[in-house]
């Protein structure tokens, strides 16, 4: 079974002057991909169902000369009941808008694309008896908090290694870590070396470890579940405790299926059809959410094209991320399939260090909740948002609509109000 990647005409035709755009791939085989999507999303599920709300954002220019806000002229507005289907397709000719998908609602703590990589990866652990899971973050991590409330649903026990050191006044995500699950801080140094560090604190625990893709392995290729486990630790453990290593961000394959679900969802006929052709824009951390996106989009053959604005690594970093998730799917899975260019990886519109906030980004996001009622987060989200703005003002008539993923973390403004007191 071979995938075959090809441009999608579609998508090329849309291409905007200032991101040079890597093709649109579609999978030009459908038994395949349909095979491929039947083993993907035949399986035990976090969330009872894959529903999420669809906002519309209007993005207008206001004429007078006297408010200039972070946004310049523009100001947003958002319509939280959008005719959908069939009305996607049409064209106000008037007016500038994009979708918002606001996975930032789907839980009060574990939400965004948190929820959609737990979707998958909580029911392979608890299918394997897993008993503990190990995961590290920086201190006011989303995805270490997500992962501490969501093992605590299930009765497992979540280890969470944070970089550096315990700040002076628990807020934000930080906090929610230390409620739910049992945090160590690591300094920097030893931080640098996340692989060693997780796998010393896994077998400081006691009891068996195993990594995520040896488990997404065992169960994809129907070994059992107990022999895993066995496997590492001489046959001692029937009773003891069953450690697994969640890599930093969920930054592994079995996260992807929960973001294919999404996009299988999203792109029902009542929402966005699988004929219009959409620009996907989602923030990049470790480039995870994007690839899952484009792989849905991939094998649904979608006319779709993923866009992930780079917040935290190079575009060499996540080309390889990119290939290497892939690769490890597909391995896991049983699937040959050549990768090339499934998401367009593009450079914030003004790039600056990860995990710094820059002069009026604040403001930017105290407008967009001022006049939305939609959270974003300086670090991550507003990124999508800058993005997803600046398409829509460039919509074409027939061409592609632009839809944002909200991937949630709007907590981590607690602990910004904190380190950044002056700019609040
Ligand atoms: C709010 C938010 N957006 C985006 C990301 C990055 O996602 P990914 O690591 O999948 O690129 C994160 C980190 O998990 C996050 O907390």
């Amino acid at each position: 079974m071979k995938f075959i990647l090809q441009r999608n005409p579609q998508i090329s035709s849309v291409r905007h002057e200032f991101h040079s755009i890597t093709p649109q791939v579609t999978c030009s085989s459908n038994s395949s991909s349909e095979e491929f999507m039947r083993k993907m999303l035949n399986r035990r599920w976090t969330l009872m169902n894959p529903d999420t709300k669809v906002h519309q954002i209007k993005v207008s220019s206001m004429q007078t000369q006297q408010h200039f806000g972070p946004f310049g002229k523009v100001t947003f507005s958002n319509n939280s009941n959008p005719l959908l289907g069939e009305n996607v397709r049409k064209w106000h000719n008037d007016e500038s808008s994009f979708y918002i998908v606001r996975d930032d609602l789907l839980h009060p703590l574990v939400n965004g694309n948190k929820a959609r990589k737990l979707d998958a990866l909580l029911p392979l652990v608890e299918d394997h008896s897993g008993t503990d899971m190990v995961t590290c973050g920086g201190c006011q991590s989303a995805h270490a908090a997500a992962v501490a409330v969501s093992c605590a649903e299930r009765g497992l026990k979540a280890h969470l290694l944070l970089r550096g050191e315990q700040p002076q006044i628990l807020t934000g995500y930080n906090l929610i870590s230390v409620l739910y699950g049992n945090v160590t801080y690591v300094p920097r140094s030893i931080y640098a070396n996340r692989e060693e560090m997780l796998s010393s604190h896994a077998n400081s625990i006691g009891g068996c470890v195993v990594r995520l893709n040896d488990l997404l392995n065992a169960s994809t290729n129907h070994n059992s579940v107990k022999s895993n486990f066995l496997d590492t630790d001489d046959g001692q453990s029937l009773n003891s405790r069953k450690t697994v290593i969640v890599n930093e961000g969920a930054g592994d394959a079995i996260a992807l299926p929960g973001l294919i679900r999404l996009v299988q969802y999203l792109s029902q006929d009542h929402i966005f059809g699988k004929d219009q052709p959409l620009k996907i824009i989602v923030d990049a951390g470790t480039g995870t959410t994007a690839v899952g996106l484009g792989i849905g989009a991939l094998c649904l053959g979608l006319p779709w094209e993923v866009t992930a604005v780079m917040l935290a690594d190079t575009i060499e970093g996540y080309k390889k991320k990119e290939e290497s998730l892939i690769s490890e799917l597909c391995l896991s899975f049983n699937l040959p399939m050549m990768h090339n260019g499934l998401v367009n990886w593009v450079e914030r519109q003004h790039p600056r260090k990860f995990g710094n906030v820059l002069k009026g980004e604040i403001e930017a996001c105290q407008q967009i909740a001022q006049e939305t009622g939609v959270l974003v987060d300086p670090i991550y989200t507003l990124a999508g948002w800058e993005l997803a703005s600046q398409l829509s003002q460039q919509e074409r008539k027939g061409g592609a609509k632009v839809v944002m993923i909200h991937t949630g973390g709007t907590l981590g403004m607690f602990g910004l109000a904190q380190r950044y007191k002056s700019y609040f």
